[in-house]
């Protein structure tokens, strides 16, 4: 069984990612990074940590292969942006009931992924 399905498939990610903007959207330093209709990063975002986590491959479908560095270099990602980042969603990972195994393993590959795309 994949990671995608242990923790309830595409409705787990949907709900997570929506926790998680409705935090960006009143954070005083990722909110002005990112555009005005928060809709496209949402379904982005839902749909490439499905795929990675062992759910269908829309992501990648959509997008193309997600160059997750290259496509940030345009954001001024340093210390405190990938600290608020990692801190909405460790908030987030608190709304949806999670087994703690697969909230330890979401919130270190998050810490990971967040420290890998500083890049100021
Ligand atoms: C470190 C702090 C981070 C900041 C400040 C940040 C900021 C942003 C911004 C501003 C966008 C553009 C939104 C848009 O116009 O669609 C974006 C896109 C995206 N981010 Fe991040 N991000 C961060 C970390 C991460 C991490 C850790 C992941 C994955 C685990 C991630 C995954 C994505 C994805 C999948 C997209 C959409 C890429 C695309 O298909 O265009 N981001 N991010």
């Amino acid at each position: 069984m994949t990671i995608y399905e242990a923790v309830g498939g595409m409705e787990t990610f949907r709900r997570l990612v929506g926790a998680f903007y409705a935090g960006v959207a009143e954070d005083p330093i990722l909110r002005p990074m990112y555009p005005a209709d928060l809709d496209p990063p949402k379904r982005h975002l839902t749909l490439f940590l499905a795929q990675f986590f062992g759910g269908p491959q829309t992501y990648n479908a959509e997008r193309g292969h997600p160059r997750l560095r290259a496509r940030h270099l345009p954001f001024a990602i340093d210390q405190q942006a990938r600290d608020a980042w990692v801190r909405r969603m460790a908030a987030a990972l608190d709304t949806i009931d999670l087994p703690p195994a697969a909230r330890a393993e979401f919130l270190r590959y998050f810490e990971d992924a967040a420290s890998f795309l500083i890049n100021r």
